[in-house]
Formats: C-alpha cells, structure tokens, sequence
C-alpha cells in the first residue's frame, strides 16, 4: 500500500508516523513535506496547493490512497479532483470544506440549525459594521475575516477605535485580500477552549480525544496569536457529560446540517469550542486535524488510522470500534525567536538522534531541513515535543525534560504549556 500525505507540519508528521504503525503500508509519500518527515516518507517537492501537480505525482507514483490534510488545498477541491481522476482520499470535498473556508458560511448554518454559537450579524460594508458595533456598545467586539486568513483573521476589539481598526485592517487595506470582503462581528464569549478533532463519514461521527491549544506566543497567554505554541490531550474540562452534550447539541447537528445542505462532510471536523458559563458553544470549524493537536491526540489512538480514514471515505464509520489510550499526551513547540514576526533560519539544531527523533518522546517535525546529517531550522515552528505519559502531569514533565535536551539558537518556547491543568483532575 502507498500513500500520499499532501502538507509539510508537525500535524502531517504525526499523521505519518500514526500511519507507519500499519504494516501493509509500505510506502509514504509526503509533499512537500519537510526536512524532519523525510525520515519517514519520501518528500516531493510539489507545493500543498497545486492540484495537477499532485495528481500528476499521485499517478506518476501509482499512489493507493491519498490523505489531504491542510484547509487551503481542501477548500481548493483537491479531494474532488483526485477522486475524479480515481485516486481515493481522506478529506471533505470542496462543498464540505466551505464548512471553515466561510466563516459566514458557517455562521448562518449554525444559526439555521440551532447549533449553539455566538451571536452574529454578517457585513460587507465597514460603515454598516462599525455602526452594529458602536449600536451594541459592548467591548470586546470579535471581528471575523469570512475567508482563510491563515488563522489571523479573528481581531478582539477592546473599543470603539480599535473596532474602527479591525474594520479597515480586514475590509479597507484587505490584509487577507478578499478573505476580508464579508466580516462576522459576534459577541465575546468567555470560558475555557477546547478543541475536538471528529472522524465522520458524512452520518456517523465519532469524536477523538479532546484537545487544548495555547495560542498566544508567550507564558500567561500573553504575546501575538500564533499557529499554536503547545497541546495537551486530553482536556480536564471536557468532562463525559459535557462530551454527551456537544454530542446531542453540536456535534450530530453540524454533521446532520451538512448533509441536509448537500454537503455530506466525509473527513476530519474539527471543533473550536468555548465552554462557556451558558454551555458549550461553537468558536469555529475547521475541516481538518489541528495543529498541534493532531501532535498530541494521534499518539493516543490505537486503532490503525488508516482502517478510520478509509471508512470515513466509504461510509463505513458504523462498523468500526474506535478505541484509545487511556494516558494523557502533551507538545511543547520550539519555535524560531521572534516568531510570529520575523525570525532567522538555518541553525542548527542539537539534540536529536540520528533519525531525528528522541528517546521516550515523539519529535515532530514542522519547520527543519536536512543539510547532510544535520537538522536545520527553516520555519516560525520547528520542533514539535510530544510526549506521552499515564496522566498529563507525567506527559507534561517527559516533554519538558526533553525540550531541555533539544534545541537551537534563538529557541523559544512557552514554559506553562499545561500549567493551568496540571492538577486537575
Ligand atoms: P478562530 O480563528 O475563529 O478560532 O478564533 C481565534 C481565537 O479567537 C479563538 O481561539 C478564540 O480564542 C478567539 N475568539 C474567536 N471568537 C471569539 C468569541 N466570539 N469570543 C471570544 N473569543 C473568541
Ligand atoms: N490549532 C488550531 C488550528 O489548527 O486551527
């Protein structure tokens, strides 16, 4: 069996390794992959977003399956060109990707649905929206590209003159180009996030393990936003009876929604959830694994994946008996200094074993290319330290022993990834 992961993040390393453990898979392809996965897989260097290019290497190398993980390539219609050329995949089609690519999209479904979610109005006129925003009075005001922004376009306005602020930002100066031609400004919710990946085969929908990211750049949530700075699996405050809650008032309802809209989603749903002191709400979709969550919810999966991803495709989801680990996992991000702004690259990077990894702990690899027998950085993230423990204080503390082995010059990571949850039970 051959494979084709389509992306170059820690997420898609860790989609690989999870694969690798089936041994009827012999062969992985990545693309384009990065200087870490090459260990794992054979890198081709074709972009994630060019379709034909993709096809073409999927035909070239005879490839049997085909796992599309980044948004950009999924709200392109990678999925529908590839099964149109026979390739089978794992991922929504183009329909079922609009699910994240719109945020107004998925706004008005939830709203149509009553799927618990802020409440919203939808604006393609800055004037209109900040004559909403100043109307409602109420600060913060959240101020929501509708497009891809590489995860940017979400601005939190204190008051009235950063509203004004975000507006232009987003509508007048197009930051994210016509990702900003529509905005959703909602109501600022508060509680504790959580992230829950989902496999679904368009019916049934079986949630993974859930998830915490830590968004912000520095300790104390402080800093810039960025792609995320760590994880930890799985969430305290996901406790079973707010599991069996967002299952009967989220989760089945999206999945439900989506095929009465003509969108059967067949992949990985992924939902941002706030639970708030109102219940559970949904903060947003995203039609993929997270990143880095897929970095700690994967390594707690025992049944083979790739079994999951070929019934989320053939809507055999019902048949199968997902089960997972009962420990808990935790990441720690090295990322280059000054990212999310500008940083350098190319240091080398010490620490690691000859094939990248380390022992006892999971290394994935984001943003590192291979010069020789060296790991060099190449990207804001680099390193992804994960590490598995029988509760999350012990994951905490074997990633944190390992991040203090490995690095590189200009290193920076967050030092209280778990902090706020590491004696909650
Ligand atoms: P999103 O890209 O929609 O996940 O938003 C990025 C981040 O902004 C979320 O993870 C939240 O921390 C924050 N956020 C988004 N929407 C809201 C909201 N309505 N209330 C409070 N925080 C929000
Ligand atoms: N970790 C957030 C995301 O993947 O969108």
């Amino acid at each position: 069996m051959k494979i084709l992961v389509v992306g170059s993040g820690g997420r898609e390393h860790a989609v690989i390794r999870k694969l690798k453990e089936n041994p009827e898979i012999t062969s992985i392809i990545c693309a384009p992959g990065n200087g870490g996965i090459s260990a794992d897989a054979v890198c081709a260097s074709v972009k994630a977003t060019d379709i034909e290019g993709m096809i073409a290497l999927a035909k070239q190398e005879q490839v049997d399956f085909c796992v599309v993980t980044p948004d950009d390539p999924l709200a392109l219609g990678m999925v529908d060109a590839m099964e149109k050329e026979g390739i089978p995949c794992f991922g929504p089609d183009a329909k079922a990707a609009v699910i994240e690519a719109s945020k107004v999209f998925s706004k008005n479904l939830m709203k149509k649905y009553g799927i618990p979610t802020a409440a919203y109005e939808v604006f393609d006129d800055p004037a209109k929206a900040m004559e909403y925003i100043r109307e409602q009075g109420t600060y913060p005001a959240v101020v929501k590209a509708d497009g891809l922004a590489l995860g940017k376009g979400v601005l939190i306005a204190q008051n009235e003159e950063e509203a004004q602020e975000a507006l232009k930002e987003l509508m007048i100066d197009k930051a994210f180009g016509a990702s900003g031609n529509q905005v959703v400004v909602e109501e600022f919710m508060t509680g504790p996030e959580v992230s829950v990946l989902s496999f679904t085969d368009g019916n049934v929908i079986c949630p993974m393990v859930s998830s915490m990211d830590h968004k912000r750049a520095n300790d104390n949530d402080e800093g810039l936003n960025t792609g995320g700075m760590g994880t930890i699996a799985p969430s305290p405050f996901f406790t079973k009876e707010i599991a069996d809650q967002c299952m009967k008032e989220i989760f089945l309802p999206t999945v439900n929604a989506m095929k009465a809209e003509g969108r059967p989603f067949k992949g990985c749903l992924y939902f941002g959830l706030m639970l708030t002191p109102q219940g559970p709400r949904v903060v947003e979709y995203n039609c993929r694994f997270g990143d880095p969550e897929t970095q700690v919810v994967l390594p707690l999966l025992n049944t083979d994946l790739f079994t999951i991803m070929k019934a989320c495709r053939e809507g055999a989801l019902a048949d199968l008996a997902i089960e997972w680990k009962d420990e808990a996992c935790a990441c720690v991000i090295e990322a280059s200094g000054g990212y999310p702004q500008s940083y350098k690259k190319g240091y080398p990077i010490h620490g690691l074993d000859a094939d990248g990894c380390h022992e006892g702990v999971i290394v994935y690899h984001a943003g590192t290319k291979k010069d020789g027998d060296v790991y060099l950085t190449n990207g804001g993230r680099v390193l992804g330290i994960a590490a598995l423990g029988r509760d999350l204080n012990e994951a905490l503390d074997k990633a944190y022993a390992a991040v203090d082995e490995i690095g590189f010059e200009n290193m920076h990571c967050r030092r209280d990834i778990g902090a706020k949850v590491r004696n909650l039970k």
